[in-house]
């Protein structure tokens, strides 16, 4: 069914973004993981839900495998299908910055422009890409879900780091290399640079 935009027309609500926050006493924005599978972006993503929470700080986190058993069943591994998954994230994310909570993700999104894509969605400041950084042989030697193992042998194709490419971010907010910091300090970074930038509390 084709659908005409220009008859749809954006209806703005009567209570904002900023008076969302306001009421929530803080600032909202996307702090955007990326990185290989088994780089330790979903433990630092819930380390970090957690130090937030623990600092009444309202926070929602979107996490790679759940979400790809809801909203995005219906996609694959493809450059194509990983394009549409990080479309759909990143606007299910925008929503909740605008809903004024500070909204978490953990998704390899291994391409640059995909992330970008993430990135214009919402106003300057309002993007933190987290580079969770771990070498590939690293995250292979984890394996906690055997998957390396499976992509090695033929089994799951177009595999992140083996059969499919990761474009490591040119300029990200922060870099934590995760086989290298604990998860505490990992944490206490992004949370250092939150406040420096003035992105937590007013
Ligand atoms: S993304 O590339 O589209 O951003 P996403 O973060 O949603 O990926 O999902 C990655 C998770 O799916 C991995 O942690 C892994 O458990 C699983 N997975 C299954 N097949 C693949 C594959 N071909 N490449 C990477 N991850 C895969």
């Amino acid at each position: 069914m084709e659908i005409e935009a220009s008859n749809i027309i954006w209806h703005s609500s009567t209570v904002n973004k900023e008076q969302r926050q306001k009421l929530n006493q803080h600032y909202s924005c996307m702090l955007w993981i990326t990185g290989l599978s088994a780089s330790g972006k979903s433990t630092l993503a819930n380390a970090l839900e957690y130090r937030l929470h623990e600092m009444e700080v309202r926070t929602y986190l979107l996490d790679g495998d759940n979400i790809r058993k809801g909203l995005n069943s219906d996609l694959g591994f493809g450059a194509e299908d990983r394009r549409e998954n990080i479309r759909r994230i990143a606007e299910v994310a925008r929503l909740f910055v605008d809903a004024g909570v500070m909204c978490i993700t953990a998704f390899i999104s291994p391409y640059q422009q995909d992330r970008d894509f993430a990135r214009n969605l919402v106003s300057l400041g309002e993007f933190v890409e987290i580079f969770a950084k771990c070498p590939l042989s690293e995250c292979e030697k984890r394996d906690p879900k055997g998957l390396y193992k499976k992509a090695r042998s033929g089994k799951i194709p177009d595999f992140t780091g083996i059969t499919a490419p990761y474009e490591e971010p040119k300029n990200p907010e922060i870099m934590v290399e995760t086989n290298k910091l604990s998860i505490d300090k990992s944490v206490d970074r992004v949370i250092s640079y939150l406040y420096n930038k003035g992105i937590l509390f007013f």
